[in-house]
């Protein structure tokens, strides 16, 4: 199987924690020219000098805030002016708690990072991908698009939009050579999903090892997930061998039935 990204531009949103750094060094290890997108310059700078530059690669960051699209779309104008082969669409998931107590704006903030920004990343990079004749675009959802998790109204409504968007990507650029397909993390062991089960734990009275035990007995897998094995899934579409992959949802999440 062909898993090599040598002399592939890749990028990487929301790579500085979690899945996008796992997906980063990961890709990076496999010969990809990696741009870290994050908020945070010290975490972007930390990434930066963990990547493999086995290849000769020159990785490179650009510092911007999702939530903030007027400066989103200023900086890609500014750093995304050569063809990038990849595009991997990340980012920090919505806070918990149940639908109904939701305010307006925690739609309107989780939209805005989850959708519009990925919609503003396609828009910046699809252009190049077709001088390229070909592209991958891989977005990180959630498996509450085929199952919803409870406590986590926000992020099921909007994780639907997402997918929605990308399945009509996929059949608008597909005659491009661009394929857009989602990986579906399950319950992985990052920086959000500790935060996650510290306020269920809260919110329950117990412990957060109770939470987490649980949500381990609900895969067949009877475990988390770690960021290297959805990284593995995302680095696997960015690939040649997964060419004739166009428009699919792929669950990474050990088997989950339950929530
Ligand atoms: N972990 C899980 O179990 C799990 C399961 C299903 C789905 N997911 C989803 O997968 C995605 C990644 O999850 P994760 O667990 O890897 O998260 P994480 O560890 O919290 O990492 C999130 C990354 O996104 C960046 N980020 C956050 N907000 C941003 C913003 N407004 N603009 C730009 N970058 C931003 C963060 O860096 P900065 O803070 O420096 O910006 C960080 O690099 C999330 O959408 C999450 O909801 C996770």
């Amino acid at each position: 199987m062909d898993l090599d990204l040598s002399g592939k531009k890749a990028v990487v949103c929301g790579s500085t924690d979690g899945i996008g750094k796992a997906t980063a060094l990961l890709m990076a290890k496999r010969g990809a020219e990696i741009t870290l997108v994050a908020r945070n310059e010290g975490k972007l700078k930390a990434t930066l000098g963990e990547l493999s530059v086995a290849e000769g690669q020159n990785h490179s960051t650009v510092c911007a805030d999702f939530n903030d699209i007027p400066s989103l779309k200023e900086k890609v104008k500014e750093h995304f002016t050569k063809p990038v082969h990849i595009l991997v669409n990340n980012s920090g998931g919505p806070h918990g708690g149940p639908l109904i107590d939701a305010q307006e704006e925690e739609f309107r903030v989780a939209f805005e990072r989850l959708l519009i920004a990925n919609q503003i990343m396609a828009q910046t990079i699809v252009p190049g991908m077709k001088e390229l004749g070909g592209g991958r675009i891989i977005n990180i959802i959630s498996t509450s698009v085929k199952q919803v998790i409870p406590g986590l109204g926000v992020s099921n409504t909007i994780r639907g939009s997402v997918a929605q968007w990308a399945k009509t990507l996929a059949l608008e650029l597909g005659e491009f050579g661009i394929t857009v397909n989602n990986v579906l993390p399950g319950y992985t062991s990052t920086g959000r999903l500790d935060e996650l089960a510290k306020s269920k734990a809260e919110s329950l009275a117990v412990t957060q090892a109770d939470i987490e035990a649980q949500w381990a007995k609900n895969t067949s897998l009877k475990r988390l997930g770690k960021p290297e094995e959805i990284a593995s899934a995302v680095a696997f579409l960015a690939s040649d061998a997964a060419s004739y992959i166009n428009g699919h949802d792929v669950s990474v999440d050990g088997g989950r039935f339950g929530a």
